[in-house]
């Protein structure tokens, strides 16, 4: 459905995207994941027609983005980065509007207005103004505009940025609950929300697709140990850190075990185990056994950094920040 073929993308003196090339297969549900400054939005600005490429090929649904870009946005919906709202605009009238910018009229559009209010949870602000809708309600109207002409192409960017915890639920839901009638790539910079969302996954890093893989293979990829975190409290005093860290280490199946955080009464230790072995029951017996407080275990999320390290080999990939200061000083 999406074919990108050694793609490039130069602004000035920034290669943003440097000669990548991925597919995705109609229906799937696809990850687009790199830290800020990846180059996700660029690429997406390139399947979407909004940017052109310096280099290589992108098409959709068999129609190039540069030949035929109005065969191509006819397929896309895209959410972008901020979604494209008029806040002095209700909700119906905003959705008409856009619906109308993508061929609809009378009857039929009045249909899909419809559809997307109920399809997107929103029938219940349809008369606000979307400056008085809250960031969930707005997202979601994001949404509604992107599937309005019923596009078989779903292009999302960051769709749950800057949402809180509820809302990124919601806003999950929404889009697997979508993926059924779509073909959808999304991008984060958050790899839970990939675990959580997506069949597969694509990272790019600095410009460069760093791998590209289902998201089971790439946790087994990613994760040659298991880690786990553990908060452990002193009953009478304060802890003894290099006690308490030997005191891990002794648990069988223990490779490593690191203390992250301490204060006067309480400790967070990282304790990695070899491949396959499973040592919580052991690390917790072991914990309260020596007359310390179990506080917490739970699993040591792996970031995303920790993925690129592993699968790349090389240093956590530079912010954005970091790389827009480095231009400003060259
Ligand atoms: N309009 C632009 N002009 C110059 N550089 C840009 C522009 N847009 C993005 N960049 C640079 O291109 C790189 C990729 O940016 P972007 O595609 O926005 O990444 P992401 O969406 O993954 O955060 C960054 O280094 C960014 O600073
Ligand atoms: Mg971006």
């Amino acid at each position: 459905m999406i074919k990108v073929k050694d793609l490039t993308k130069r602004y000035a003196r920034t290669v943003a995207v440097d000669q990548i090339s991925f597919q995705v297969e109609k229906g799937q549900i696809v990850g687009f994941l790199g830290p800020n400054g990846a180059g996700k939005t660029t690429t997406m600005r390139i399947l979407t027609c909004f940017l052109p490429p310096s280099a290589g090929t992108a098409s959709v649904a068999g129609f190039d983005v540069l030949e035929q870009p109005l065969e191509v946005k006819k397929r896309i919906g895209y959410l972008p980065e901020t979604p494209p709202i008029y806040p002095e605009m209700e909700t119906l009238g905003y959705l008409r509007f856009v619906g109308k910018l993508k061929g609809l009229s009378g009857a039929d559009l009045e249909k899909r207005v419809d559809y997307v209010c109920e399809r997107c949870a929103i029938a219940d602000v349809k008369t606000k103004l979307l400056g008085k809708l809250s960031k969930g309600y707005r997202q979601r109207v994001g949404l509604a505009q992107a599937i309005i002409h019923n596009p078989d192409v779903l292009i999302l960017d960051e769709p749950t940025a800057g949402l809180d915890p509820k809302q990124i639920n919601e806003t999950r839901d929404l889009i697997k609950d979508l993926a059924g009638e779509h073909t959808i790539i999304l991008s984060t910079h958050i790899l839970p929300e990939v675990e959580q969302t997506c069949e597969q996954v694509i990272i790019i890093n600095k410009g460069k697709l760093v791998a590209t893989d289902s998201v089971r293979n790439l946790r087994a990829r990613a994760r040659g140990a298991e880690s786990v975190l553990i908060e452990i409290a002193g009953r009478t005093g304060p802890l003894d850190i290099p006690v308490v860290q030997h005191k891990l280490q002794q648990v069988a199946g223990v490779s490593r075990a690191l203390c992250k955080q301490q204060s006067d009464s309480q400790a967070v230790f990282e304790v990695e185990s070899e491949k396959g072995r499973l040592v919580r029951g052991d690390l917790a017996r072991a914990v309260v056994q020596a007359g310390w407080d179990l506080n917490e275990l739970r699993p040591a999320a792996m970031t995303l950094e920790e993925i690129f390290l592993q699968l790349t080999g090389t240093e956590a990939p530079a912010e954005e920040e970091k790389v827009l200061v480095e231009e400003s000083h060259s």
